[in-house]
């Protein structure tokens, strides 16, 4: 064995060192380690196939490329609200299950040895649209799936989780604090409030057997090939870009915690290998900087101008509904030694490349807009029930179609 052999020359100190290491390059890999005595695999136990839950969506769709990248079989489990875009350049090396969170097919938890679940309802309007889907969806399903996982003996579940949990409003300046994992939290909107449910359910599952951990974002910013343009650098970018403005809610004084897409793929991609021991049973923010919404234009504004796109920046104090909250993404680079690289300028200049090239300019989709396309659907749902397809005679129907 490789390690015997080094142990000759080697003290116990510089060979656990050196063991670590090695196991270290292990967890970046997914590769065994063969040179531990364990025989240990990245998150000392192999995942080779995740379950995706929500893979077709905006972080999912970034997610399952990323997850291909590093060698992983990946399987999809969407209801595909937003349709299979997202993921249609690696439709053939992903398994794709189109399904509901709320009643999985029985198989599609067969051969993973991972769950992450990034499914449910992903924002306030669609949330306070239908309540009681999105707590079907964001808690209770989520934590039924999570107890299906440790049924079948599958050992790791990492769940979406936000940071919205930490919103206090505008109001309470006393409260305009950085928080973290142990903040007190009392979230009241309907959709934090079933992520935090979630979280408390799910974090007491976790045991030697089952690993669980929550991932609490900030709001994320950058270019999917499922893309959204209702997140706040993103609707900048789309704005400036479409209408020459970009509008201050509140006057844009309410602070946000930040993270590019690629930055929250890689920190769920670092959950999934870490060890078990440094993450289960644990809450961990994501975060790459906290901003003030005016800043962000400013800075979205600046980024746009060195790319020869001019921007006015305009207040609206009209609009009151705004969340404030800043938190602290420490822990993660404490315990697991990750740090999100992605700055919102490198981010900006992705998204306007892309958007040059053609990808998602039909600004006005409301696909683009995840409180609009579940209307639209929802509408669109009521009006096909009674008339079947436009096109199509309605299958009652007595006329013979002459040639
Ligand atoms: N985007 C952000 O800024 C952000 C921040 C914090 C947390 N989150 C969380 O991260 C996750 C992903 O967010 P996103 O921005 O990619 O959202 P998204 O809406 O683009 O993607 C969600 C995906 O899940 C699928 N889905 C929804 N309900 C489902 C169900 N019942 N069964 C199966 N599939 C279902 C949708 O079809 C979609 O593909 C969500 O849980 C969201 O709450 C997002």
């Amino acid at each position: 064995m490789n390690v015997l052999r080094k142990a000759g020359g080697m003290g116990i100190r510089s060979l656990l060192f050196y063991t670590k290491n090695k196991c270290m390059a292990a967890l970046n890999s997914n590769e065994p380690c063969m040179t531990c005595l364990f025989g240990h695999y990245g998150g000392h136990f192999p995942v080779k196939k995740v379950l995706l839950v929500g893979g077709a969506g905006y972080i999912g769709s970034v997610l399952a490329h990323e997850l291909l990248e590093r060698g992983y079989a990946v399987r999809v489990l969407d209801r595909m609200y937003f349709g299979d875009q997202g993921l249609a350049d690696i439709k053939d090396r992903v398994e794709i299950v189109v399904g509901d969170l709320r009643d999985m097919p029985p198989t599609s938890l067969d051969n993973v040895e991972a769950v992450i679940n990034i499914a449910g309802l992903s924002n306030d309007p669609t949330a306070e649209y239908n309540p009681a889907a999105n707590y079907e969806m964001n808690t209770t399903a989520s934590v039924a799936l999570a107890k299906h996982c440790l049924e079948k003996g599958i050992r790791r579940y990492i769940y979406a989780s936000s940071c919205s949990i930490y919103d206090f409003g505008v109001v309470d300046q006393q409260r305009d604090v950085l928080v973290d994992e142990t903040a007190k939290v009392n979230p009241k909107a309907a959709y934090s409030s079933s992520k935090y449910a979630a979280e408390k359910e799910l974090l007491p599952l976790a045991s030697e057997k089952f690993c669980v951990t929550a991932l609490r974002k900030g709001t994320v910013f950058g270019f999917s090939p499922r893309m959204r343009y209702d997140l706040v650098v993103n609707t900048f970018v789309k704005d400036a870009i479409s209408k020459g403005f970009i509008s201050l809610h509140y006057g844009g004084e309410m602070w946000r915690p930040m993270v590019d897409i690629r930055d929250a793929a890689r920190a769920y991609i670092a959950l999934l290998q870490a060890e078990q021991e440094a993450v289960n049973g644990q809450v961990f923010n994501l975060v790459n900087g906290n901003y003030r919404i005016s800043e962000l234009a400013l800075r979205v504004r600046e980024t746009l101008r060195e790319a020869g796109i001019q921007v006015e920046v305009r207040p609206d104090y009209s609009y009151k509904g705004v969340r404030n909250y800043r938190v602290s993404g420490e822990k993660l680079y404490k315990i697991l030694n990750f740090r999100p690289q992605v700055s919102i300028e490198e981010s900006v200049r992705t998204m306007v490349q892309e958007i040059r090239k053609g990808n998602c300019t039909d600004f006005d989709n409301p696909k683009y807009y995840n409180i609009s396309w579940m209307r639209f659907l929802e509408e669109a749902h009521k009006v096909i029930q009674i008339t079947g397809s436009v096109f199509n005679l309605p299958e009652s129907s007595s006329l013979a179609l002459s040639a």
